[in-house]
């Protein structure tokens, strides 16, 4: 795993898009893995931005998101389609029959899952992964549990994540306690992972994550049996790891 800790907020999230746009420049037909939560606005902010100056191009680009709240719409303000309409996808030349974000309302959930795990492997399979955390260890929405599951399935959010994601809802009541998220699997399969992490808040999970044993408790700290991980995070976030640990780590000024 390769952390790299930048000053602030901005410079993690430029850090992230310019990799994102090296893929693209590099292969422009690339199958993004994207996510959505609060950390990954300002890679969206700055990839549109590039796109903008023409310095990156999501025309022949491909992207499946991590995971949708269950019940909501595409079009309900607090899903995740509309999420990455709204923060992104409307924003650059990306087209949108090429962005999958699992549906919420499929009527039969179960095949849903299974047809978005088999576009994928269609697809040729995610070129780059961008994840956040949650301050529980969980990726997309596979939460501390005694078992993780390989597949995209449907899930129960804990209690943490229900509170965590509240402050996007005008009240708890009203945030789905179930969602469809890629699964493990999924995830690793990817060829590279980005994972960022911003804020205090996050210190103590990032420092699990990086430095502690492997546990289905963390489910983020799957990925340290990954190859191609890179942590970018800012000086908040990384406020809690050691020296001693035996991961890679890169100051940026
Ligand atoms: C949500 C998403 C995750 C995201 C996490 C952290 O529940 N399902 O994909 O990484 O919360 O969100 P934030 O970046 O807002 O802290």
């Amino acid at each position: 795993m390769k952390v790299i800790v930048a000053p602030n907020y901005e410079e993690m999230s430029k850090i992230a898009a310019k990799e994102i746009a090296k893929l693209l420049y590099v292969k422009p037909n690339a199958v993004l893995g994207l996510a959505t939560g609060s950390t990954p606005e300002g890679v969206y902010r700055e990839l549109i931005e590039l796109n903008k100056a023409e310095r990156v191009d999501f025309s022949k680009a491909t992207s499946f998101n991590l995971d949708e709240y269950k019940g909501l719409k595409g079009d309900h303000p607090q899903s995740y389609r509309y999420f990455m309409n709204s923060k992104l996808f409307n924003h650059v030349n990306i087209d949108k029959n090429k962005t999958h974000v699992p549906s919420g309302v499929a009527e039969n959930i179960e095949k849903e899952c299974k047809e978005y795990d088999e576009s994928i492997e269609k697809a040729g399979g995610i070129d780059l992964q961008l994840l956040g955390i949650g301050t529980n260890g969980h990726i997309g929405f596979n939460e501390p549990s005694d078992f993780l599951n390989l597949n995209t399935h449907e899930t129960d959010l804990t209690e943490d994540t229900i509170k965590a994601n509240s402050r996007f809802f005008d009240s708890i009541d009203e945030v789905p306690t179930r969602a469809i998220t890629m699964g493990l699997g999924s995830i690793m399969k990817a060829d590279k992972i980005i994972l960022l992490a911003s804020g205090e808040k996050k210190a103590d999970i990032i420092a699990k994550l990086v430095e502690d044993k492997i546990s289905t408790r963390v489910p983020a700290s799957m990925l340290q049996v990954h190859q191609n991980v890179l942590v970018i995070v800012d000086n908040a976030a990384a406020s809690l790891l050691k020296n001693s640990s035996n991961n890679e780590i890169e100051y940026v000024k």
